[in-house]
């Protein structure tokens, strides 16, 4: 195995941008929108010498950071600031590293791990458009509180697509097994005439699994030779062409729109073409595996797996014990692969859309 991930959680010391908008990364590894951890020096007569401010960082320009903390907010002089990174999402419920993160907050760090090229934000809700490669990265993220009641928050994102031409997709998540009309959103959306999936039977459930870095097997003396490289090289592009249509431009956008991504791949030894791969996202504490694909004709040979195993290596050595990955739930194969890698259910989407979309 060879390469190692950059841009990895970083100390923040760079210029800020004046066109900072919420989910845009404005500097290697501190994100408008994230949850941060800043430690900042103290005034003189201050007992303590430095302090640390844990919460959200909502605004920042060349002189101020702005962080939501639990009790307050606060507006940080950038001079004083000794030191700021990125923090895993909060635990919102017992259980390991996997299982502690809410719904709404591992959606919210999927995104990050797939960034669309064009977004836009209504209240928590993220608009997202990318010339129509794949569903998430053209849809709106139904999380939390729109801002606006639901009818006029509906209205908005119809209007946002529409002014790109393009359908309006809504993605909602719930537990396993979830109805659109319990959902408020989707219920609502029903009404309007929406449809659960639109017609796609890849659309119709989406389960997100998550699982510990350390619980996957280790790579070992017998396992494939894997490459991980930080850019997005052509034979990577072209392989990973042969399981899904790509967008020219935009698919490139999204594969390396990431704070952090690592392209991994297995060559056949005589031939040297690609016969599996997988893209790794690197988030502070998590790692997203996206598009893993083993060719047919090497299924079973064990080249998924080493391909999860190099991830999980990557992942533990980077301080990320928590793995996430998203899989349409009529992939029986694919459920039944990472069920054997000990990966389970964390909850699951589905996407509404008008049926001519
Ligand atoms: C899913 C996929 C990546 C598995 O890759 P692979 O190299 O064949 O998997 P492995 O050989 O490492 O399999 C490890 C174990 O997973 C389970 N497994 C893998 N494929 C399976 C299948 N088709 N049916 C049932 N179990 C399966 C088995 O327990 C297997 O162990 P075994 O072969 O000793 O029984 C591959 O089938 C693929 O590329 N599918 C299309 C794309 C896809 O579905 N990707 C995953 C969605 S995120």
């Amino acid at each position: 195995m060879n390469g190692d991930p950059t841009d990895g959680p970083a100390d923040e010391t760079g210029s800020a941008s004046s066109t900072d908008t919420p989910g845009h990364r404005v500097s290697a590894g501190l994100t408008i929108g994230s949850r941060v951890v800043v430690r900042y020096r103290l005034g003189e007569g201050a007992e303590a010498g430095a302090t640390d401010f844990l919460g959200e960082l909502i605004a920042r320009n060349n002189d101020f950071l702005v962080v939501d903390t639990k009790t307050e907010r606060v507006k940080l002089i950038r001079a004083d600031v000794i030191a700021a990174k990125d923090v895993p999402p909060p635990a919102s419920r017992p259980g390991h590293a996997h299982e502690r993160i809410s719904a709404d907050d591992l959606e919210k760090l999927m995104a990050k791990g797939w960034q669309a090229l064009d977004r836009g934000g209504l209240g928590d809700w993220l608009l997202r458009a990318s010339e129509g490669f794949t569903g998430r990265a053209n849809s709106a993220l139904v999380v939390g509180d729109p801002s606006l009641p639901l009818d006029r928050a509906l209205d908005f994102v119809e209007k946002w697509y529409s002014d790109r031409g393009r359908p309006p997709v809504f993605q909602v998540h719930g537990a396993r097994g979830f109805t659109a009309e319990e959902h408020p959103v989707a219920a609502a959306l029903l009404e309007r005439g929406y449809a659960v999936g639109g017609g796609r039977d890849d659309w119709q459930r989406v389960l997100i699994m998550t699982g510990l870095s350390a619980a996957v097997p280790p790579l070992t003396e017998e396992s494939v030779p894997v490459t991980a490289d930080a850019e997005l090289k052509l034979d990577w592009l072209m392989a990973y062409g042969e399981q899904r249509t790509i967008v020219p431009g935009a698919t490139e956008a999204v594969l390396t729109g990431s704070d952090g991504q690592l392209f991994l791949s297995v060559r056949d030894p005589e031939s040297n073409r690609i016969i599996a791969l997988a893209r790794m996202a690197i988030h502070p504490g998590w790692a997203g595996i996206f598009g893993l694909w083993v060719h047919p004709e090497h299924r079973r040979e064990g080249l998924g797996t080493t391909l999860v195993s190099a991830v999980a290596m990557v992942a533990r050595e980077n301080t990320m014990p928590a793995i996430y990955l998203q899989v349409s739930a009529d992939n029986a194969d694919g459920v039944a692969f990472w069920e054997d890698l000990g990966f389970s259910v964390h909850h699951e989407y589905t996407y509404l859309t008008r049926p001519s979309a």
